[in-house]
């Protein structure tokens, strides 16, 4: 079978990005990362001061939400995936720790989940794509041909993290990052509409003590045998 519908789900700072990255240029395949779409509408709502002090206004953003245009386009001189928020491009905006720290309430309204499910399977419905995120396999392509779910310990993913905010020059306490994570998993599983769960079919990859190139590996080894 050609074209087929990758799903990665799994805890926040797993690597689920880079590696879905990588296994798509390796298949030829698109990557789409549901989480910058999270973002992005977390960032619209800042924009447009639906949040304030920590309170959404929910029934605004709700309303405004068709007014919200989100876009992927590849830098062809990096081959990075930036992220276009009604025509802006807004890639380093999403990966504030402001917005990281927002983005779990804002995913947990059912119209906004609504809204980006659409979008993600209106992308993806041709196939040839690895989608990463929190529901991909249970929700948004409950049929995908492959799921992967990764797991590794929050002191791990914390870690991660630290170090790749302090590669941009982000001087944020890991204690803080810790808490994020542990905060994001915390409201992302308990939510009511769509939360994050293991789907029954999805393959299991804990990768506390495996880098990216051998969670790559994994995930290929996976995939070949599946295939
Ligand atoms: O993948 P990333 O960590 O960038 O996602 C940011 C947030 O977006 C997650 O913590 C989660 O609250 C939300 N999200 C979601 N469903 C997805 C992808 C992301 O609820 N499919």
């Amino acid at each position: 079978k050609e074209n087929l519908i990758i799903a990665i789900d799994g805890y926040s700072s797993t690597g689920k990005s880079s590696m879905s990255k990588i296994i798509a240029k390796n298949l030829g395949y698109t990557h789409i990362d549901s989480g910058a779409m999270y973002r992005a509408v977390t960032l619209y709502a800042f924009q447009h001061q639906y949040i304030v002090d920590n309170k959404i206004d929910e029934q605004a953003l709700i309303t405004n939400l068709s007014d919200i245009k989100i876009e992927f386009k590849q830098d062809l001189t990096t081959q990075k995936n930036l992220t276009f928020l009604n025509g802006e491009n807004v890639e380093a905006d999403i990966r504030t720790m402001k917005v990281s720290k927002m983005v779990s309430p804002i995913s947990e309204i059912p119209a906004v989940r609504d809204y980006c499910v659409a979008l993600q399977q209106q992308m993806g419905e041709k196939g040839g794509i690895v989608m990463d995120g929190r529901d991909i396999g249970t929700t948004v392509f409950p049929h995908a041909d492959i799921k992967i779910f990764v797991t590794a310990s929050p002191e791990v993913r914390a870690q991660r993290r630290f170090l790749e905010y302090q590669q941009q020059g982000k001087d944020i306490p890991l204690v803080e990052v810790l808490k994020n994570v542990n905060e994001r998993d915390y409201i992302d599983s308990h939510r009511t509409y769509s939360p994050l769960r293991k789907a029954d079919d999805a393959i299991e990859v804990d990768n506390s003590n495996m880098n990216l190139e051998e969670t790559v590996n994994k995930v290929m080894e996976i995939i070949n045998s599946k295939k």
